[in-house]
């Protein structure tokens, strides 16, 4: 396996193989993979003939300084994980220096309103941020297909958009949500829950079920109210926000109509850990 951390390099080599006819499918990270991730390199594996892995923890997508310093940071296991997987693989893991170029900046982008739902309200300027990241690694690595987890529903959208909006030939990929056996959804997080918060998580996913359920026969403003005395009543959990949307514009659904597709949202936090996931309602 190489490991790239400059970007003339990484670029260099690409556009070799590309010659050659090898075909690219692109897995973004900010590394601490786990099973998730996982799912998401076999899948770009099985669809294309190498596969790139980036390993990078931007800073213009964290709100919180306290968050990006603790973000886990733990390249060498990573590459050791990537290995077990297959020889195809390639790794970018660059310095911020080489994305930046000494302007640690995000730049701005209009998503056609997705940016202002969801994390959008509760995580300022987070999609500047990954609008600015995603960009320049799909202009680095020029894969054919990327590959987004589901549990990240908001960004997969964000993404699509991008690609969309500025003519990057690429096709965005959403994968379902690779779960632990708890139904947790895996996030590179989880390995900083402290035990009584991780064993009180997986109510984040039976609420979910549970609101998929209740959907079925109530209007999504009662299913809204019930899963919030739900987490009011648990002392582990903190709701930031539960939200059914329409999943085409990711605004809040005020009336149900059987011609739309809906999702349900969630935002908790798990001590000062920040946990999201979502569900599938029709
Ligand atoms: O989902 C993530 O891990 C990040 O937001 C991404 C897509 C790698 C951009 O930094």
């Amino acid at each position: 396996m190489i490991v790239f951390t400059n970007k003339s390099e990484i670029k260099d080599h690409i556009s070799k193989e590309k010659a050659k006819g090898i075909t690219f499918g692109f897995v973004p990270t900010m590394g601490a993979l786990h099973n998730g991730h996982m799912s998401l390199v076999k899948r770009a594996l099985q669809e294309n003939n190498v596969c790139v892995v980036s390993v990078f923890v931007n800073p213009t997508q964290f709100d919180n300084l306290d968050d990006l310093e603790k973000y886990p940071r733990t390249l060498e296991e990573d590459i050791k994980l990537l290995e077990t997987i297959s020889k195809d693989i390639l790794v970018y893991a660059p310095t911020v220096e080489d994305i930046y170029e000494g302007n640690t900046k995000a730049g701005h982008f209009s998503f056609d309103g997705l940016e202002f739902e969801m994390e959008g309200k509760f995580r300022k300027g987070h999609f500047d941020g990954v609008g600015t990241i995603v960009k320049r690694l799909f202009e680095i690595v020029t894969p054919e297909n990327a590959y987004f987890g589901e549990k990240d529903f908001q960004q997969l959208a964000i993404v699509k958009k991008l690609a969309q909006k500025h003519g990057i030939p690429v096709n965005v990929k959403g994968c379902e949500i690779y779960r632990e056996s708890s139904g947790l959804a895996y996030s590179s997080r989880n390995a900083r829950l402290k035990p009584d918060y991780k064993a009180a998580a997986p109510f984040i996913f039976q609420t979910l079920l549970a609101a998929k359920d209740k959907f079925g026969t109530k209007s999504a403003n009662e299913v809204t109210k019930w899963v919030e005395k739900q987490f009011a009543k648990n002392e582990f959990l903190e709701l930031e926000y539960f939200i059914i949307a329409d999943i085409t514009t990711l605004k809040t659904v005020k009336r149900k109509s059987k011609s739309k597709t809906y999702r349900a949202f969630v935002a908790a936090y798990a001590d000062d850990i920040r946990l999201i996931d979502n569900i599938a309602l029709n």
